[in-house]
This record gives structure tokens, sequence and C-alpha cells, in this order.
């Protein structure tokens, strides 16, 4: 299909509509470069003389990707340093829509909270046997490669450009998880990155690559890949070296070492701090960067040794190496101390190195949060992540020097699988430049972009707004995570992780339920937090509900600062949740002929879908507590 064709099918947030204010109204753009160009591009036609919208280079002090607007005399006037920062400008205008040409305004100054705001893609070349192409992938295959070769890329394209669109400007093209076909991007099927490369430029957006910390082995073949090596450094050294020859503004890589299979310098008696400074140092005299992953855990832990704790593993591997990594070289956090779960503290190692550049990761693809096929809608989440106090003086945002997250993209016609799900991907860029944007606006920014401005709003807001707490209220209470089938992680398993290696336990057992998290008398992780925070985990009194199991084991009968106790909180909110995931669907039927019916068809679809399996979620959980506890529902209600 022709990008034309492809953008005006399902073009997201940029169908042409979006564009038709800009369109209709004589356009000047002045200034050279590549992305001068694209804006050019964007605009169609220009003018020289007569303009009512000005798109200028100036020197304003905004930095290389920052903006000003105002609007005077009937003539709005976008102004930037450089050409990303025009870009971004011309975005913002689209965004607008008629209003940019409304009245009058003074200056606003527009710039980027995060320096780089980046996307990893779990790609894969070849379809995996278990995960498939997209590890994690609930939007059909990659947009990259198809039958183990690289797909056309008209849609890269058009994909480059929505990126641009939420102010996104890096991209890892594939899996953190290396596979031996995938390792080979950085050498020999390095030309496909290139041809990556060249779509996602125009807008901006640098490409990075997901490598093998066992590269030197598997593709130089050296007998090791130590990082104190010689021989390995210069393999390093020179095949970085190559990539920048073809690539010259390659953004750099990521690695995953030591973690889950993957191979690390733990192998050779190393730390994480060398295993990331040989790559550092390769990437440094390009002005690369290494994502070096802080996911590192024991996979293989016995469910009896109650000493070992998930929630501590990247905080003990990591702070005491605060100091020890290059400049180049970014510490990538997941949010919390577990994995994506729907609920989970922020991550102490935030807050652990303030010597060391830390990325904080979040996962727009929808692992843990309904795959794609139950509409939830994350930005509340990230907002709260975000804006969280971690420390006296600042908040994750604030502590954090990027964000990145897990592209939720594929193949699929409406990019996402579930076409509501478009709007995490969206208000993940917005969130990225400003963490203190209302993520209910920017679904409004979202809704207005994608569905157009007459469709039902508030319709749109019922469902939405809450999905996330609705989303978590039938899954996963008061902290819980993991009650999910094991491998795929779709559906209700309470027992699914409760006895395997993965260190992912709910510790349920007749008399209560949750994880001791204590320094008193459980695994010390509420002491890797700093002031208040250590303490009001450590206090069950203090310890917000919504956190209760994740940091204590407790009674069924303990009493929540709501009033509820523990075994009620857990059956209304799965009764009410699931009696939600039926009102959402009601509320899609106001849609009704106001959204393309092949999208209309698919959100149906989903919706109905979620019904089933929050009904599903709702009764195996009930009854799983109920049949442990023996607790009657106060309420009277059917538990099977
Ligand atoms: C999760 C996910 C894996 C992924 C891993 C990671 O555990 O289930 O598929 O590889 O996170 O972030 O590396």
């Amino acid at each position: 299909m022709s990008i034309d064709k492809l953008a005006a099918a399902h073009s997201a947030w940029l169908p042409p509509r979006a564009l038709q204010a800009i369109k209709a109204r004589r356009v000047a753009v002045h200034g050279a470069g590549r992305l001068v160009e694209t804006v050019r591009e964007e605009v169609g036609t220009t003018v020289t003389e007569d303009a009512e919208l000005i798109l200028r280079l100036s020197s304003e002090r905004l930095g290389d990707e920052g903006f000003a607007l105002y609007r005077r005399d009937g003539v709005t006037v976008v102004l930037a340093d450089a050409p990303a920062g025009l870009l971004y400008g011309f975005f913002h205008v689209v965004r607008l829509g008629e209003a940019a040409f409304a009245g009058e305004w003074p200056v606003e100054r527009h710039v980027p909270a995060m320096r780089r705001r980046m996307l990893d893609h779990w790609d894969n070349i070849d379809v995996h046997p278990v995960m498939g192409q997209v590890e994690r992938g609930y939007s059909g295959g990659s947009i990259f490669w198809r039958d183990g070769v690289p797909r056309d890329l008209d849609r890269v394209r058009v994909y480059a450009r929505l990126l641009a669109a939420t102010g996104i400007n890096a991209v890892a093209i594939n899996n953190v998880n290396v596979h031996a076909t995938e390792a080979r991007l950085l050498t020999d099927r390095l030309g496909e990155v290139v041809a990556v490369a060249e779509v996602f430029r125009p807008y901006g957006i640098r490409v990075h690559l997901s490598v093998s910390f066992a590269a030197p082995v598997m593709l130089g073949g050296l007998p090791t890949a130590d990082p104190l090596d010689e021989g390995v450094r210069g393999w390093w050294a020179q095949t970085t070296q190559r990539v920048y020859a073809a690539i010259p503004d390659f953004g750099g890589y990521v690695v995953k070492a030591d973690s889950e299979g993957q191979p690390g310098p733990f192998g050779y008696g190393r730390s994480h701090a060398d295993g990331a400074n040989v790559l550092a140092d390769a990437l440094a005299p390009f002005g690369g960067v290494v994502h070096w992953r802080a996911f590192v855990y024991n996979h293989r832990q016995d469910w009896r040794d109650r000493s070992t704790d998930r929630a501590r593993a990247a905080y003990d591997h990591f702070a005491p190496l605060d100091g020890k990594f290059r400049d180049n070289a970014i510490l990538q956090v997941k949010h919390g101390p577990i994995d994506f779960q729907t609920r989970e503290p922020v991550s102490p190692v935030i807050a652990a190195m303030p010597a060391t550049s830390v990325a904080v990761e979040l996962q727009v693809t929808q692992e843990y949060t309904g795959q794609q096929r139950h509409a939830v809608y994350l930005g509340p989440m990230w907002s709260e992540i975000l804006g969280f106090r971690l420390t006296s003086e600042a908040d994750v945002a604030g502590l954090a020097r990027e964000l990145v997250a897990v592209s939720n993209v594929g193949d699929d016609p409406f990019w996402t699988g579930h076409p509501l799900a478009q709007a995490n991907l969206y208000a993940f860029g917005r969130l990225a430049w400003d963490p203190t944007l209302d993520p209910l606006s920017i679904l409004d920014e979202w809704v207005d972009l994608a569905l157009g401005p007459d469709v039902d709003r508030a319709a749109l807001h019922a469902i939405l707004d809450d999905s996330w707490r609705t989303y978590e209220s039938y899954t996963a209470p008061l902290g819980v995570g993991f009650m999910v089938r094991p491998g795929h992680h779709y559906g209700p398993d309470v027992d699914g992780y409760e006895y395997t290696p993965w260190g992912t336990y709910h510790f349920a057992d007749r008399e209560g339920v949750g994880v001791d998290r204590t320094r008193a008398t459980g695994t010390g992780f509420t002491g890797q937090y700093p002031q208040p925070w250590s303490d009001v985990y450590e206090s069950l009194e203090r310890c917000p509900d919504e956190l209760l199991l994740f940091f204590h084991h407790v009674p069924y009968e303990h009493v929540l600062h709501s009033g509820s106790t523990v075994i009620q909180h857990i059956y209304d909110t799965h009764f009410a949740g699931a009696e939600r995931a039926v009102e959402m669907r009601r509320l899609w039927e106001r849609l009704a002929g106001q959204v393309d019916p092949e999208l209309d068809a698919r959100v149906r679809e989903r919706l109905d879908e979620q019904v089933r399996s929050a009904a599903e979620w709702r009764d195996q959980i009930n009854t799983y507590f109920h049949r442990k506890s023996g607790e009657p529902d106060a309420k009277g209600r059917q538990i099977y």
C-alpha cells in the first residue's frame, strides 16, 4: 500500500484532517537543514509574503529541540534555534488546529524536559517459536522485517512521522533479548539498520541497536567477551567505528546483560560498570551512548528460599556502582522494582545513583496490563510515577535524565491492535516531552486528532480515564502482581508463578496474603528507599492501601485505611471491576456511527473480550481467596 493510502486509512493521530487548518493557510518556512525540509514537505505549498503562519529559525536560546510561538497581528509565528525545534513547533501547531489561528497570544516557550525520549522495539527478524516475532507484541508482526528480510519501509516512514509528532527522538529497533540472527544487525546485516535510519532521520529520530554482550565471541570469533580484554575492547571499537561510518548519527547500543539468560560481564568475573564502559568507550568518539539495563535478578530462585527478594535485586546490583559508569553510559531502570506490574512502587534505584545518568523505562506494550485486548489508558499511571516525590528534592521526572518505553506498535492496520491503545503511545511521547502535562488533556489531544472533534468525547473519557484503575481492580489487589498465566501472561492464574524460579510470589495462605518486605521481619527491601518512604512503607499503619500487599503480609481481616478488610476489598473490587468492564462496553455504543466502521468493529471485539476476561478474573481471584480464607462475602454475592 502506498504511504498516502496507508496514511489515509488508519493514520492514528495524523489523518489528513489534522493538517487541514495549516493547509488552508498561507505558510512561510525560513531556514535550511534536513528537518526544515521536512517541515516544508509537510506544509506542501509555501509562500514568501503575506503569510498567516511563519516558521523560522532564529536564536532564542531554546536549545536544539525547543521552540517558541506567539500570535500577533493575525500572524502565528514559530521560532526555533535548530531545525528539530522547528519540526516540533510545526507539530504543535498541528495539535492546536484552528485554535492556532485565533486571537492573539504572547510568546510561549516549549523545551523538552527529557533530552532523550526513546522507544524500544522488542522486534525480532525471525519469528521466535514461543514469543512470536515481536516479544510481548500484541499488534501483529514487526514493522521492520517480514519473512526474515526487511519490509518495504513505507509504513516506517508514516510511523516516524507519528512519533515525531509526539516528540519522540530515539528508537531502538530490535529486541533486548538478542538472538543469533538479530545479533548480526551489528555487522553483516548493518545495511538493514542503515535503511531504517534513513527513514527515521528526516523526522529527527536516531536509531539505536540492541546488541549482545557476547558479540565479540558470536560475531567476532574471539575466544572471550571479557570487557577488560584488550582484544575485546579493540573489537568493540572497530565494530562501532564501522557502524558510524555507515550511520553518522547512530544513537548507540542497548544492552540487557546477565539477565534472564542473556550473557554479561558476570561470566568473566567483571562488574556491570566494566561491561557498560567498554561499550561506552567504543561509542564515545562518535557521540553515541549505551543504555545499560538494570533489570538484573536471579531468575533461578527457589521459592522455599525466603531471603531472596527480586524487588531488591536491581538496587543491590547497581547502587554500589554509582559513579563508576562513563558519562555516556545510561542506566535504564524499569519504573518499578519488579517488572511492569499493574501496580508497583517506584524503583528505589532511581534515587540511589546521583552520579549516574538514569533513564526510566515504561512499558507501552500492555504485557501486564491487558495485552491490548483490554482498554487500559496508561497516561494516569505514568503521570503518577513521574510526579512521585521520591526524594525530598525531586520527583521521578526530575531524577531521570531520559524516558524510555517498550513500543506497542506492529504491522496491525490500527498500529496497536486495540485502536484505543494508540492513546498510550501518544501519551508516552507527550509525557516524555513534558511530564507535568495532565494525562486527561493528552487524551483529549489524541481524541481530537485521531477520532476528530465530533465524537462523543464524554463517552471516551468515561471509558478510558479510570481504565487503568479498573484493570487493577479486577487483576491486582493492593499491590499483588503476577497472578497471571505463566509464559504468555494473559488471564488469571493465582498460583501460576507461586512455586516457580522467577521470584514473583504472593505468599497467600489460610491466614493472610502479601510479601513481607519490611526491615523488621521481612526481606528489608523498604530500607532501599530514602526517607520518608523507607519509614512509610515499613509501617503497616502508614503504608498506602494500594501497595499494602507489596510490602506486608497481613491477615485477611486486616482493616485498610478505606475501612474495608483486605478480603472484603478483594471481593468488592473484583465485582466492581468486572461490572465496570460491562459499563465500558455499553459506553462505546455511544460512538456508533461516529468512527470508522472497521475501527468500531475492532474496538467492539476487544471490549467483548475484556468483559469476558474481567469476569474470569473476578471469579478466579474471588474463589481462590474465598477458599483460602474461608471468609464469606459480607454482601452475600455468588462466589464459585
Ligand atoms: C519481562 C518480559 C520479557 C522481557 C523482559 C525484559 O520479563 O516478560 O519478555 O524480555 O521483561 O524487560 O527484558
